[in-house]
Parts: C-alpha cells; structure tokens; sequence
C-alpha cells in the first residue's frame, strides 16, 4: 500500500475509536458481500476480462490511428473519472481528448470543435440514461457536424457510444453501426470510473488501463486488512459531530488541497464521490477543494484565522517533480539559486505547520507519484473510504435523489 494517511489536532477517545473501526469494518463487509444494491464496482476490477481491455484497446488504437483529437460528451459521473484521471496521467501519448456536453455555454463548445477541427476527430459519448439534457443535445451538435465534414458512414466509423440504457443513443448506434460500449446497471455515476466509460476515453489518451485497473485490484486485496484501514473514513465522521477536533466543534466542511494543478480534476471527482454520496437527508459534510499555492493567496486568510467550520485533508504527492528550474543568482535571497522544487516543499511544510499551530485538524493523505499504479490504488481507495463513511453516517451512498429532482424540474421547465 502506497497511501499513508496522518493527522494533526485530531484526538478520538481510544474505546471508541476501536467501536468506530469495528463499525468500518463492518461497513466494508458488507459492501463486499454484494447485498447492498449499486455496489457492482466493489469488485469490479477483479472482474475486468482481458477481452474487455482488448475490446477497449481495439477501440482506442482505432481513434489514435485516425483521430488527433476525442471530443468526449458526458456529465457528472460520465466524465469526471475519465477527466481526472486524463488530467493526472496524460503524457501526451494519445489523441488529445477534449470534454464537452458538462454544461450549456456555447462559447466553450465553439472553442472545442474548432480545437478539434483544426484536425481529424473522432466523439464518445457516455450517459448511463441516455437522456441527460446537456449530453444529447451537445451530442447533437457535434454530430451535426461531423455529418457535414465526414458524412453518414464515416462518422458513424467515429462515433462510440457508451449507454447503460434503451433510447436515442443505443438505437442510433444500433442503426448506423457504430461501436458501443456499457455501463453497468449497478455502478453509479461517481463510482464508474473502471467502467467502460472511464476506461475508453483514458485508453485512446494513451494511458495504461490493465495497468490502472490492476492497481485498484491491488488496494482491494491490500489496503483494507488492517485495524486502521477506515480511519479516514471514521475520522471524518467524528470531526462532523465535534468528538474528535481538539477544539470539540463539529465540523461541516472538508477542504481538500493539491499543491500540483494536475490534481485539480481529482478535487472535482473528490466533490462529487463525497458530495452526491453524502450530502442527503439533511446531513453531510461540505466538500471543497483549493490548489496551493495559488489559493493561499485568497483563501489562506479564512484557513488561518476564519471561522472553525471546517478541516483540512491535504493530498500530497511524495515523489519529486519531473522537471524543476533553478532560480537565477540575481534574484534575492533566500531565493537565489534555489530550485523551485525546494521552494514548493517548503511552502508545503510552512502552510501545514500555520494551519496545525492555529488549531485546525489536518488530515494528510500521502501518494507515491502519478503513474497508473498510485493513481488507480487512490481512486479505489477514497470510493471505499467514502462508501464505508457515508454508511457509518446511516444514509444511502449511492443514490441521488436530489440529481433526479433537479433533472426532472428542468425537463418540465423546458
Ligand atoms: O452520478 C450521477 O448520477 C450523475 O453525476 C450522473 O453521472 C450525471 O448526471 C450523468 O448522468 P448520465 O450518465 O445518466 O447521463
């Protein structure tokens, strides 16, 4: 196991920190035992055949060879994984994927298909439904213009849709023969990341899927077996009721914080897995992300001194960064001649020692590095760190009532 989770101005009685880890575990059997519905991607990356990646690497070398860019249409859970993960590996190896159909602003997307015309292109794309507003009619939009330039057969060659449901999307590619994939019926949005809707876009970026797949199977097999592999997930529920602070008061939101701006798609994943996960029945913590060292300087105020409603879940990678500069002997000191690196670290190590002094809790979870190893382990460890959590809350994980509230009322409104 690569992740190390700390923690600072965080004191939990020790009787009941051993009964809130019994409960964990407990919640974590029971999400393995298969009873709990939408559950499916428990075990999912057990599951994955290697003619699933076949089929999915088939697919992928098919958009690299004739596509420079993949406009990948999806929303919430149909995008964000693949988003993220794109963001956080991508080395340029593949086609360039582009993402449209995550809103309504039609200057975004005119930015996006000129990007993408300026060469050849192909589009994905991924709703569960199959009716989500933003991604039918922003599939429309660009089909249309596909037909134009590509014409009937060859845009049907560029087309791949990924549905988990009959209507529009399954019976286009039914009558024009375009290449389809699946989503599972027990796999909900945010937790659907090694499904085919995740997988393909992150595979035709030029990324390592069984790779990514075969870690996440890795932190299923070993990074749950110990007596404190639920503590994130216990502590933050004790910080939410004010038992374990130092300062005793309840805790309503988690601010997770990046110093490298290739996480920052992760803080939106993260926002939606805790968010959609948790916030029902009128309870849940608020999750909010920031990037340091850039948000220090708007945000850095309220962390140190605002009101005491929140804690803190630093994610930090241990291994250096790829490249570095050194800064020039004619700039002041301490700075002259010092490598960047060594400025960020010690901004890191600065910011976390203010924020523990003024009394906050920290929690900081360590990763190796960005590769297809750490990153498929951290994305399969915080969707069970935040299923066992929510359960030891007492609602559903993996609903989301207040989505389908909000889809219906708009459906009417148009
Ligand atoms: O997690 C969810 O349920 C949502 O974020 C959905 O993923 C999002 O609304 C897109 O839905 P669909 O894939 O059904 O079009």
């Amino acid at each position: 196991m690569s992740i190390k989770v700390e923690s600072a101005n965080i004191t939990i009685d020790e009787e009941y920190l051993k009964e809130e880890r019994e409960r964990a575990k407990h919640a974590y059997q029971e999400l393995l035992s298969g009873d709990i519905d939408m559950t499916g991607w428990v075990t999912l990356p057990d599951e994955i055949t290697d003619e699933k990646f076949d089929a999915l690497n088939k697919a992928a070398d098919k958009i690299r060879s004739d596509s420079d860019y993949l406009i990948v249409v999806g929303i919430g859970g149909s995008f964000l994984g693949a988003c993220t993960v794109i963001d956080m590996l991508d080395k340029g190896r593949g086609a360039k994927v582009l993402f449209a159909g995550h809103g309504f602003d039609p200057v975004e997307l005119s930015e996006t298909l000129k990007e993408a015309e300026s060469g050849d292109y192909s589009v994905c794309v991924i709703s569960k439904s199959g009716g989500t507003a933003e991604i039918i009619s922003t599939f429309g939009i660009i089909r249309e213009r596909m037909l134009e330039r590509y014409g009937r057969e060859e845009t049907a060659k560029r087309t791949y849709v990924i549905t988990g449901a009959d209507g529009f999307l399954s019976d286009l590619a039914k009558e024009e023969g375009m290449v389809t994939f699946g989503i599972p019926d027990n796999i909900g949005g945010r937790y659907s990341v090694f499904t085919d809707g995740g997988l393909l876009p992150i595979a035709a970026a030029g990324i390592d899927i069984k790779a990514l797949v075969g870690a996440a199977a890795k932190a299923k097999a070993e990074d749950f077996n110990a007596e404190d592999s639920f503590d994130y997930a216990v502590m933050r529920q004790l910080l939410a009721e004010g038992t374990a602070a130092a300062d005793k008061t309840p805790k309503a939101a988690e601010i997770y914080e990046f110093c490298d701006r290739k996480l920052v798609m992760f803080g939106e994943w993260l926002k939606q897995l805790f968010g959609e996960s948790e916030g029902k029945e009128g309870k849940g913590i608020v999750p909010m992300s920031l990037l340091f060292s850039r948000d220090l300087h708007s945000m850095g105020q309220f962390l140190q001194q605002g009101s005491p409603i929140f804690y803190e879940t630093m994610i930090r990678q241990d291994a250096d960064f790829d490249v570095d500069f050194t800064v020039p002997d004619d700039v002041p000191q301490p700075f002259a001649g010092m490598k960047m690196s060594k400025i960020e670290r010690g901004m890191e190590t600065g910011v976390t020692k203010a924020h523990i002094d003024a009394g906050t809790p920290v929690i900081t979870i360590h990763f190796n590095k960005l590769d297809e190893e750490s990153v498929g382990e951290l994305l399969y460890w915080f969707k069970v760190q935040c299923a066992v959590s929510v359960l030891l809350l007492g609602v559903d994980p993996f609903n989301q009532p207040g989505v389908v509230a909000y889809k219906s009322e708009m459906r009417k409104a148009l």
